[in-house]
């Protein structure tokens, strides 16, 4: 299943490029589905054993693709229902994290309301609360899709470019280290960090070569640090109820890692970051894929 009707359909076409080519080279019998209204006729006439779920964002990596998918009793891979749901919604899953004492930058939740009411009482709560600079960020995209960082003289009229979701995310800006760990089943596979040379690591840094984001494994940090990180992002994994694999993403600033958010559909194109920590494992493209096959099931 790849494509979808979310912002980060391009990636998604590319994930499922990547894991049909995959399948086909190991004489899978394989086609890749849209998720749109002949989902449930293309899963009557084919017949998947499994359904590989290449989706990333709405729709694919919310839970309503997994509501339609138990309901039809196919096996799919990745996380169920729940907890795609939770993950998606970064404000849900904060407050996960901060319940259970897992370090995330401070958030205020902003709703939108009459625009020209937006500026100074709002302002004054953030300079209280978070300090400028800011992030501000929709609850639920991915790729850094409408992320901007912003200082006190840009922050209104980034605001705006947000005008068109209901409610956003403003956080406190963390500055240092991009790290990711990845998870596989209920085990560590592994870290990554990147180096952008970007402003930071927005959608261009992730997907663009040309942005020349460096991508650094192992990651030089101490042991220690490594299993802290490492063990933060299982413990998320675990709480959200996650399944197969997912990807955390921080940020490493003064010897503390801050939890942004847990990706339960990470990419899994050839270049992407969990295939390349799983091959720095010793785990090749193809393995990760059977691997997610196998561990597919329904009541997730
Ligand atoms: N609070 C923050 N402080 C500093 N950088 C941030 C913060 N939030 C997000 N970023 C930057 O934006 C990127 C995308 O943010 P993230 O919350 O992971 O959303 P997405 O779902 O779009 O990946 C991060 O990888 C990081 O580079
Ligand atoms: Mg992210």
């Amino acid at each position: 299943m790849g494509g979808g009707f979310s912002k980060e359909r391009e990636i998604s076409l590319i994930t499922a490029k990547s894991v049909l080519k995959a399948l086909k080279n190991k004489k899978y019998k394989a086609v890749v589905a849209e998720p749109d209204g002949s989902l449930l006729n293309k899963i009557k006439s084919f017949r998947p054993n499994v359904v590989f779920n290449a989706l990333h964002g709405r729709f694919g990596e919310d839970g309503y693709v997994q509501a339609i998918l138990e309901t039809s009793k196919v096996k799919y891979t990745h996380s169920g229902v729940m907890a795609s749901y939770i993950a998606m919604d970064k404000e849900a899953s904060k407050k996960i994290f901060i319940k259970n004492k897992i370090t995330t930058p401070k958030y205020i939740k902003y709703i939108f309301g009459n625009y020209n009411k937006i500026n100074k009482k709002k302002i004054i709560k953030i300079k209280k609360k978070l300090k400028f600079p800011v992030v501000i960020k929709p609850i639920n995209e991915g790729s850094s899709v409408d992320v901007y960082i912003c200082n006190e003289k840009n922050f209104s009229k980034n605001l705006k470019k947000l005008f068109h979701y209901k409610h956003i995310l403003i956080e406190e800006f963390i500055g240092g280290r991009e790290i990711q760990v990845a998870i596989m089943g209920k085990k560590k596979l592994g870290t990554i960090e990147l180096v952008p040379k970007r402003k930071f690591y927005d959608y261009e840094a992730k997907y663009n070569s040309k942005a020349k984001t460096k991508h650094l494994i192992p990651v030089s940090i101490s042991k220690k640090d490594l299993n802290k990180v490492e063990n933060i992002a299982l413990k998320a994994h675990k709480l959200i109820g996650c399944r197969g694999i997912t990807r955390s993403d921080f940020k490493f600033f003064n010897g503390k890692f801050y939890l942004l958010e847990v990706n339960t559909q990470p990419g899994m194109t050839s270049l992407s970051l969990v295939p390349e920590i799983a091959a720095h494992k010793g785990i090749s493209f193809i393995k990760l894929i059977e691997w997610m096959i196998k561990d597919a099931s329904i009541n997730r």
